[in-house]
């Protein structure tokens, strides 16, 4: 028997890590939702398509095809083919995906293409909605939250071991903005959903956290049994 598990929080906070944590240790497929805006943002960048102008938005998303594939046991976003995982992650993606991600037509497609993905259970999700709106019919979600200084500095390690070269304050602005506009947005903002568990990880380490969520599922697979 296999659960859905939805990871949403803010920007930075340990998502992937838990997700793909969870996804290891549970034999479940793992899904990036977060990597599939991020692609959307470079396809824009790379064609110029103003994610202000409805038609161009409409036309490229006609054109966007994302799919993911394991390489040496990691997770890689392929856009029309190529594989663009480290791309998405540089500075210039950063910071135009949340304005894309607030667009939506942007919205419709990609969250149409996770329902999809998740039509069988067995699958660990990270993003901002999907507790709320791609699965909220999800056994487990969880709300991670994390101190913003905490986050800034696991993203500077992050991006300095990819040889990225990025600002400390430059990105804690670019995660208080992503937060604040990933918030506010009208169309499925980033909140908690009522029924997620809510996890603190500024002092867990990654394997603490780990197993906080694993005693989670094991409550959630027992209570499915009962049904
Ligand atoms: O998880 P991430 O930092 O790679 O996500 C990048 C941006 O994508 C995030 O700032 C907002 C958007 N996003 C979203 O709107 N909905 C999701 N389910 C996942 C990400």
């Amino acid at each position: 028997m296999q659960i859905i598990i939805a990871i949403d929080g803010h920007s930075s906070c340990g998502k992937s890590t838990l997700a793909k944590g969870l996804a290891k240790a549970l034999h479940y497929a793992y899904l990036d939702t977060g990597a599939m805006y991020r692609a959307v943002t470079l396809y824009f960048l790379d064609h110029g398509v103003d994610y202000r102008d409805a038609a161009a938005v409409e036309q490229a998303l006609k054109e966007i095809e994302i799919h993911f594939e394991r390489i040496d046991g990691k997770n890689h976003t392929f856009l029309n083919g190529e594989d663009v995982e480290y791309k998405i992650r540089e500075m210039r993606v950063s910071d135009l995906v949340s304005p894309v991600s607030t667009v939506s037509a942007v919205r419709r497609a990609m969250v149409a293409q996770q329902k999809a993905m998740g039509n069988r259970r067995g699958i660990v999700a990270d993003g901002r909605d999907i507790g709320t709106v791609v699965f909220p019919d999800a056994e487990l979600k969880i709300f991670l939250t994390a101190d913003l200084d905490v986050r800034t500095s696991r993203r500077h390690l992050e991006l300095a071991s990819r040889g990225i070269d990025a600002e400390w304050d430059e990105i804690q602005e670019n995660l208080q903005e992503r937060d604040r506009i990933d918030s506010s947005r009208t169309d499925s903002p980033l909140r908690k959903a009522d029924d997620a568990v809510i996890i603190d990880n500024t002092l867990l380490s990654e394997e603490d956290q780990l197993d906080k969520a694993l005693e989670l599922v094991r409550e959630r697979l027992k209570a499915k049994l009962k049904h």
